[in-house]
């Protein structure tokens, strides 16, 4: 037999945010592409991991993660999600909530299984579950407010489907699902016999007064729901890799037994930094976090409409969808290309978020930046004016 790449890789391309970063790379610009995040960690998850270190934290931890921040966000998913979980037994840590989906992945779906995905979606959803050799099928949603018919939703929906995923708040649409939305979806899914897979790793980032909801904790609900989250974006900690997700027992076994073998655990001083983090921020540090990032949603929509880019403003994340009709280019690479050269301001471009048109005119922008930059890209965009 020849040397050769496995037909998965195949199907595997390079994330565009990750091309865009590097084109961004080569000609200076500032990355509105990638979520980086880089506003400042919180002082107790800093310190909390480097006593860890100081402390010899060093060592392997339960392959689930270390029981103090087990325990830790079982009580983050009271508090905040109105969630009940066992931290013996309904919760992994894993390598970041991308890490906590890939378990997921491999430890629920066949070849040949469907996943429903909400369109525009999140590139790396679909590639992981392409990685484990499942299919996805999409349900579009529409601009504005991002909705979806409830009708396409039933027609996706195959004798192979096994789960439907859920991303609230969305990347890249900002869509925040309300509870009629989330209660029809778990309804279907009942009836259907549907895993729920949602990722909530936004779910501080919900904007204009309205809440965050798990599917988990609407009742029916948690049997068959995978609550996937982390504190990558809430503890501006992307680089460190910790996340998790939540499930019933017989279906959290199975997800650890992947963790295990995959990442064996994930960092254990970083696991101390997150836990000191959930368990001594007050109340007010995730208050601030959305005063901040709501005036960087104001200060990034309000630069794209005197530059002509209409933004589809955000309910959550921090993600902005923008029109780039007026721009030169036959496709959203193009415009977004146009974007980079005359501005210096890199963005994803929108077809990078749908499998088979759409997005052509869209461009994402990140706005987790730090001020100062994020103002020169404001700047910079208005030379389109
Ligand atoms: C929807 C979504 N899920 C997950 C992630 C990655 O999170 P983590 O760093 O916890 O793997 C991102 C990052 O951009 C994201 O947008």
């Amino acid at each position: 037999m020849a040397l050769g790449l496995s037909q998965r890789a195949e199907r595997i391309t390079q994330a565009e945010i990750r091309v865009m970063t590097l084109e961004c790379e080569k000609l200076g610009g500032i990355n509105l592409a990638q979520g980086v995040c880089d506003t400042g960690v919180p002082s107790p998850v800093r310190s909390g991991a480097q006593i860890a270190i100081d402390e010899g934290i060093n060592s392997y931890t339960r392959f689930d993660g270390l029981e103090e921040l087990r325990r830790a966000i079982a009580v983050k998913l009271r508090d905040f999600n109105g969630i009940c979980a066992d931290p013996e037994t309904e919760i992994t840590v894993s390598s970041g909530s991308t890490g906590a989906f890939y378990c997921t992945c491999l430890a629920l779906l066949d070849p040949g299984d469907e996943v429903i995905l909400f369109e525009p979606y999140y590139g790396y959803h679909l590639n992981t579950i392409e990685a484990v050799g499942a299919t996805a099928s999409y349900v579009r949603m529409h601009p504005p407010d991002w909705r979806f018919e409830l009708r396409d939703l039933e027609r996706a929906i195959t004798p192979r489907t096994k789960g439907i995923m859920i991303n609230t708040p969305a990347n890249p649409s900002g869509k925040v699902f309300d509870r009629r939305e989330i209660e029809s979806i778990g309804d279907i899914a009942c009836r259907r016999d549907l895993f729920i897979f949602t990722d909530e790793i936004y779910e501080y980032f919900v904007y204009d007064g309205r809440r965050h909801l798990s599917p988990a904790s609407i009742s029916g609900l948690a049997d068959r729901t995978i609550t996937i989250s982390g504190v990558s974006k809430t503890y501006s900690i992307t680089g460190w890799r910790v996340g998790y997700s939540v499930a019933q027992p017989r279906w959290a076994e199975i997800i650890g037994h992947m963790n295990d073998l995959i990442y064996v655990c994930a960092p254990a001083p970083l696991q101390c930094g997150v836990a000191r983090g959930m368990n001594e921020l007050p109340r007010s540090y995730y208050d601030d976090l959305l005063v901040h990032y709501t005036d960087k949603r104001e200060r990034l929509c309000r630069a794209l409409t005197s530059a002509g880019l209409t933004p589809c403003v955000p309910q959550g994340a921090y993600y902005v969808l923008a029109d780039v009709s007026r721009l030169p280019g036959a496709n959203s690479k193009q415009k977004a290309m146009h974007l980079l050269r005359e501005c210096g301001v890199a963005a994803v471009p929108g077809e990078a978020f749908y499998h088979a048109g759409g997005g052509e005119n869209l461009v994402r922008l990140c706005y987790a930046k730090d001020d100062a930059e994020l103002d020169v890209a404001c700047r910079r965009l208005q030379r389109l004016r």
